[in-house]
């Protein structure tokens, strides 16, 4: 051998060497859970007189924006954070005034581009996954914020747009390579709910297989409290929550948590999942109650995904499953919380949706549930056994 033919043989081995390990790996797109998007808002203060004039017609940051929390801007988040209801299209929007964004995070953007990720350990999940295997922010790692306040049918479409074209276009700028995608809590709706629409021919070309961490698939039991009670209160108060579509869309579901089991309990009802609509009244949140019907239909029958589908969940931490309230109109805001066991936040009988799926999804797609000892809710994307489990699906 010459040489030359040594030295051209070096250069193809460490062309194909680079090839296979950087360019061929499936992608990961990254769909995170409510409260952690950002969300950008711009008001007209003479429209929102609550408003420091200072904000006037520019962008700031909404979500989450501590100068918000401050007590002189406190009434002003309260007016900005909520939506108005339009009783002629039966839907919500913002209020006059005000117009509310997410951070938009393109092609080129990095993982950590408009999602809160101080929280959640994510950056150590893009860390993890940039020195383990080589993967590159923005190119085969990427995340997808979202409006968390929404859950309607028109809401949710154009989320899918938004993640069908990062997937198509990550799928071509990694030669061809199909996508997982990993869901933290209500982006394992949000992924559910894109996969629902999507034809199986473009499912099995696009998607490589789909990893749930600690999805709310089935609705959420703690919901019922930030519709009691509001979120961080004072900073989310329950006016607030009640105007946000998200809430009457992820309430427990019937298919799963069925007409036996009391979530809540007050003086005079025992209201079971099929009561969510009288609850939504009782609460006095009349304009989600007015939706729920039709909100609550949009993931309501659980649709297969009909790709991998990997669901893991924290397990043995102590979770609220019901509440007691002492007043028939959730008046004083007083609820007694019931604990079982779950993640902290979501309770087991989330993961009988998964379950669920062996009956209804076709074979040949696998189907995996595992739950992790002692990881919380928030917990659960930056653990390291969950790491290692992803690792292992994403390398074989
Ligand atoms: C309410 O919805 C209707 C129908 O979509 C629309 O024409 C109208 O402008 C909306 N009202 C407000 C105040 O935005
Ligand atoms: C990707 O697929 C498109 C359309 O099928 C094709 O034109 C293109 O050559 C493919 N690119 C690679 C790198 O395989
Ligand atoms: C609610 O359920 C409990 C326990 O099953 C029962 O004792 C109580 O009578 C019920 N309350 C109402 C108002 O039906
Ligand atoms: C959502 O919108 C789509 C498209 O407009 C429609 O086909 C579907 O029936 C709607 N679903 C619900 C639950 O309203
Ligand atoms: C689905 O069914 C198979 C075969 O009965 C079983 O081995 C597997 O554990 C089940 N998976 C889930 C998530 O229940
Ligand atoms: C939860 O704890 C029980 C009892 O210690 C144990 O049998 C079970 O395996 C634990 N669950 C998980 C998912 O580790
Ligand atoms: C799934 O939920 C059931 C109860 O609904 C519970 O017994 C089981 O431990 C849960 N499995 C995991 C993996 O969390």
């Amino acid at each position: 051998m010459t040489r030359l033919s040594l030295f051209l043989l070096m250069i193809a081995f460490v062309f194909v060497y680079k090839i296979s390990s950087i360019d061929c790996k499936s992608p990961i797109i990254f769909i995170p859970g409510s409260f952690c998007s950002l969300l950008e808002v711009r008001i007209d203060t003479a429209l929102q007189p609550a408003c420091s004039a200072s904000l006037h017609n520019q962008w700031v940051l909404l979500w989450l924006n501590l100068r918000f929390f401050e007590p002189s801007n406190l009434a002003c988040l309260h007016n900005i954070f909520k939506f108005v209801y339009n009783s002629s299209s039966n839907s919500f929007e913002n209020p006059l005034g005000v117009e509310t964004r997410i951070v938009p995070n393109s092609i080129y953007g990095s993982f950590l581009t408009g999602i809160l990720w101080e929280y959640f350990e994510l950056d150590k999940f893009l860390f993890h996954f940039v020195t383990k295997y080589d993967y590159q922010d923005g190119v085969n790692l990427h995340s997808i914020p979202y409006d968390f306040r929404r859950g309607s049918n028109a809401t949710l479409l154009s989320f899918n747009e938004n993640l069908k074209q990062l997937i198509e276009l990550t799928y071509v700028r990694n030669m061809n390579t199909s996508v997982y995608l990993v869901s933290h809590s209500t982006g394992g709706s949000m992924s559910l709910f894109f996969l629902s629409q999507q034809t199986q021919i473009w499912k099995d070309q696009y998607i490589q297989g789909w990893i749930s961490l600690s999805g709310n698939i089935a609705g959420e039991i703690d919901n019922i409290q930030n519709l009691v009670q509001g979120f961080l209160s004072p900073f989310v108060p329950r006016d607030v929550i009640q105007t946000w579509d998200f809430f009457a869309w992820r309430l427990p579901e019937p298919m799963i948590y069925g007409s036996q089991r009391t979530i809540i309990t007050s003086p005079s009802k025992n209201y079971t999942s099929y009561d969510m609509l009288n609850f939504l009244h009782d609460v006095n949140a009349k304009e989600l109650a007015f939706i729920y019907p039709e909100v609550s239909s949009i993931l309501g029958y659980l649709p297969a995904p009909n790709v991998d589908t990997y669901c893991f969940f924290g397990a043995n931490v102590s979770t609220p499953i019901g509440y007691i309230s002492k007043s028939d109109e959730f008046k004083n805001n007083h609820l007694e919380t019931i604990y079982g066991w779950g993640d902290g936040e979501q309770d087991d009988t989330t993961n009988m949706s998964c379950k669920l799926w062996n009956k209804t999804m076709d074979f040949k797609y696998k189907l995996i549930l595992k739950g992790f000892n002692g990881v919380k809710h928030t917990k659960l994307v930056g653990n390291d056994n969950v790491l290692e489990e992803i690792d292992k699906i994403i390398s074989f």
